[in-house]
């Protein structure tokens, strides 16, 4: 047989096929999604998320320190409040949950990086990411109290604010208010290509967030849509972003990939609470080997272009990287 290349020569063993490999991972780039609940005391399970919890301030800060101990030093967090209203009052009230969480974390532990989540329907009413008027998700009064928002979490603690409502414009705005305060050197990161999507389901449940009418369509992107995509990213470098994530991540690959090409900022994807659920029901029922699953989903993600990884799979992942089954 006259063949002169033959790929499987470097598949042959292990060590070759680790010798060789294109994507490789590590524990820094991980970020763990963590929702903290107030008033709560101990750990509740997300019904819809199994293995997934609503923290209170002990339970928190116990999942802190075994996260820390696993190599998970990031986490991005989602505050459930006890009071809700047209205007989301609590999502920057200086005693809010978020903004006692964070100051919990850093008086604890200092070394742990937070991110914190900003947006407004865990926080209003009505469910939506912004003030209404009327049905409408209005765009401009809301950038104030997103910002507000923001300067209350860095305030609190934060090293890093994550606006994800997606009205047009917040990321100058949150800048600007930021800046004005002292805070020119925290970072903003984008969840600047944020569609509308159905992954999102067993969040809403976690958080109890779901829009009381209508959907997020006016303001969340159109999954038929990737160019629309590379505008949201471009506008958000423009006003000042320093990370641009990508949501959902499992099924917009292709999204990350070219959002990666174009954009001089580190990507993040963010793999959904439905992409959590889903694995953790086919993994239960015996349909797919769980483990295997969640490496593959966590390598293709990197693969495609993300540089940072925010999964409820980040304790799992810093294990199977520190055992070798990824790397
Ligand atoms: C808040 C927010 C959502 C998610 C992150 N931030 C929900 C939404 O937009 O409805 C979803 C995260 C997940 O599904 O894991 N706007």
């Amino acid at each position: 047989m006259d063949m002169q290349k033959r790929p499987r020569r470097i598949r042959g063993n292990e060590t070759v096929r680790r010798m060789v490999r294109e994507t490789r991972v590590d524990k820094a780039s991980l970020i763990y999604p963590m929702f903290v609940m107030e008033g709560l005391q101990g750990k509740e399970e997300i019904s819809a998320m199994p293995g997934q919890y609503r923290y209170g301030m002990d339970s928190m800060n116990r999942k802190i320190e075994t996260l820390l101990n696993k190599g998970v030093s990031s986490i991005m967090l989602f505050g459930i409040p006890q009071h809700k209203d047209a205007c989301g009052s609590s999502a920057y009230d200086s005693q809010g949950i978020i903004q006692q969480a964070v100051a919990e974390i850093k008086s604890h532990f200092p070394e742990m990086y937070v991110i914190t989540d900003v947006c407004m329907c865990e926080y209003t009413s009505h469910g939506h990411c912004g003030m209404l008027k009327g049905d409408y998700v209005d765009n401009d009064t809301t950038l104030e109290l997103l910002a507000k928002t923001a300067l209350s979490h860095v305030e609190a603690g934060a090293d890093m604010v994550a606006p994800s409502d997606m009205m047009d414009g917040r990321i100058a705005g949150i800048r600007n208010v930021l800046d004005a305060h002292g805070y020119v050197e925290t970072p903003i990161m984008s969840y600047a290509v944020k569609y509308a999507s159905s992954f999102y389901g067993p969040f809403r449940e976690a958080a109890g967030s779901a829009p009381s009418f209508g959907d997020r369509k006016s303001y969340q992107m159109d999954f038929h849509n990737v160019k629309e995509g590379l505008k949201e990213a471009q506008l958000d470098v423009e006003e000042g972003a320093d990370i641009i994530m990508v949501k959902p991540a499992l099924s917009y690959l292709d999204v990350i990939h070219r959002v990666s090409e174009e954009v001089n900022l580190p990507v993040a994807a963010y793999s959904v609470s439905g992409e959590y659920s889903m694995v953790k029901a086919a993994g239960k029922l015996g349909y797919i080997d769980e483990e295997k699953i969640i490496c593959e989903m966590a390598v293709s993600t990197y693969r495609a272009g993300a540089d940072i990884y925010l999964t409820y799979f980040a304790e799992e992942l810093a294990g199977f990287m520190d055992e070798g089954r990824i790397g």
